[in-house]
């Protein structure tokens, strides 16, 4: 393999942006998979159904941090040039992918405020729950005058609803998809410099 650079170049994604990038995928998977292991193999109130809980919001607050290092990285960095393409499909793998970055951001950030549980296994951490931050008694509390029984509906539908069940399927699909269509019918290397 060639020497890898920890920055990204013109022509392909730097070793921290690669790390990041697998990290968020296989963590999203391990999201999932917790928190329907919960659902749907546990009996409420025992140790495995909070456990499970647990390793779903500890893997959730990881790709916050994550996204937060990547969007840093994204902004002091170049992005590799992209592929020739007609100006639709740069258009459309723009969108994509500010989709991705809104999901990546907005599902930990629903998570956490629509959930009344402290975070117990952030490596080293413990992690209020969020009506026991000061930015809860600051935003919700005096900005809003609401209280955390009063959002948590909503945060939990954009989180379930919306974002579980539909959204983050959708484009992680897409995004599956068209890296796909660029390695095997474009034949392209767009695929490639992410490995
Ligand atoms: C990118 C990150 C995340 C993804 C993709 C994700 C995804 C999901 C999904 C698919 C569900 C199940 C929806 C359903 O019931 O149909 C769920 C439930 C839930 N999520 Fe997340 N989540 C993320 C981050 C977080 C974070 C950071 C927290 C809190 C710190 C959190 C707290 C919860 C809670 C409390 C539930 C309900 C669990 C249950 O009823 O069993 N999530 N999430």
């Amino acid at each position: 393999m060639k020497h890898q650079h920890f920055k990204n170049t013109e022509q392909a994604y730097g070793r921290i942006a690669k790390w990041i990038h697998w990290s968020v995928a296989i963590l999203f998977l391990l999201a999932y998979v917790s928190v329907y292991y919960r659902q749907w193999f546990t009996e409420e109130k025992t140790p495995e159904n909070w456990n499970a809980l647990q390793v779903h919001l500890s893997v959730g607050v990881t790709i916050g941090v994550l996204v937060l290092l990547r969007i840093i990285w994204k902004l002091i960095n170049v992005t590799p040039r992209a592929e020739p393409g007609t100006p639709m499909e740069h258009l459309a793998a723009k969108l994509g992918h500010y989709a991705l970055y809104l999901v990546m951001l907005v599902m930990p950030l629903t998570g956490y405020m629509g959930t009344g549980a402290n975070t117990e296994f952030f490596f080293l951490f413990d992690i209020s729950k969020f009506a026991d931050t000061w930015i809860y008694q600051a935003l919700v509390v005096d900005g809003l005058n609401s209280s955390f029984e009063a959002i948590e509906p909503t945060m939990d539908f954009i989180h379930k609803e919306i974002g579980g069940k539909w959204l983050v399927w959708i484009l992680i699909l897409g995004h599956a998809m068209a890296a796909m269509y660029h390695h095997f019918v474009k034949r392209d290397n767009t695929l490639k410099r992410m490995l």
